[in-house]
């Protein structure tokens, strides 16, 4: 029998079909996603912004990523399911492998997502190593808004974009399954996406990539001030949330989503 996997998202990458991905934090909406056809959901420690009502992800502790995936599973039918390690559970292996096994044991997600290059690159060489689907994630990293004092785009200029996609390169020579590109120039998403053979997920980081992610929230209109420029209101323009979440999947499969209006230079 076929397992949701993040392997099977390659096959996509491979028939350069775009990956439409949300974030998803309880059953009702993972269900609606699943028959929207929403082909991976990410329990993004952004729960702590969009759903705990924190201002950053930096409070989200495992034991509610733990909890939202877990509910995100009853609802997600056969689709794969990634959840976020939060913000210090994955400085040294074991650590990371016992905040990994949490949410795929506890949580039954289908593999893990965590933040940075340099010494991450270790971390997902050992997660890989243990079994662990891993989805690596680059660019803006929202876990250490403190020291950068702000959100803000990354990668930019000809220096930045080399060492981001050589950072790319060896967290796919590490083992990661999927990356996620966040608030980088459309550019250096192309070149990272073209450069390696494991599927590129953007957000804010433009049309030039094998799949897009949101967060649901945002997508929907939900956000406070409308949510970040690089975001759509799906809703808005549906009338419905069925038929918002089928709305961002033919759009983003479709290449009318992200648009020159939501793409960073
Ligand atoms: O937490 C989250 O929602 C994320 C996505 C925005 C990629 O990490
Ligand atoms: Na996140």
């Amino acid at each position: 029998m076929a397992m949701p996997s993040l392997a099977q998202l390659r096959r996509l990458k491979e028939r350069g079909e775009p990956v439409a991905t949300l974030t998803a934090y309880d059953a009702s909406f993972a269900a609606r996603m699943d028959e929207a056809g929403v082909d991976l959901l990410l329990v993004g420690d952004s729960l702590g912004m969009v759903v705990q009502g924190f201002e950053t992800t930096v409070p989200v502790t495992l034991d509610a990523m733990v909890h939202h995936t877990a509910a995100v599973r009853r609802g997600s039918g056969q689709r794969p399911v990634i959840a976020d390690l939060p913000f210090l559970t994955f400085g040294d292996p074991a650590t990371a492998l016992n905040a990994a096994g949490r949410l795929m044991q506890e949580g039954g997600a289908h593999g893990v997502k965590l933040e940075g290059g340099g010494p991450v690159v270790e971390i997902v060489a050992e997660l890989t190593r243990q079994g662990v689907p891993v989805c690596a994630h680059l660019g803006l990293l929202p876990q250490t808004v403190f020291k950068l004092g702000g959100y803000r785009v990354q990668g930019r200029g000809e220096e930045a974009g080399e060492a981001l996609l050589a950072e790319a390169r060896a967290l796919e020579e590490a083992g990661a399954d999927l990356l996620v590109l966040e608030a980088v120039p459309a550019e250096v998403a192309g070149k990272v996406r073209r450069a390696l053979t494991i599927p590129v997920i953007g957000i804010g980081a433009g049309p030039d990539c094998d799949g897009q992610v949101l967060v649901a929230y945002d997508a929907l209109g939900l956000t406070p001030g409308g949510g970040p420029a690089f975001s759509r209101d799906f809703l808005a323009a549906t009338g419905s949330i069925p038929a918002a979440l089928a709305e961002y999947v033919r759009a983003v499969k479709a290449g009318d989503f992200p648009g020159p209006e939501h793409t960073l230079a």
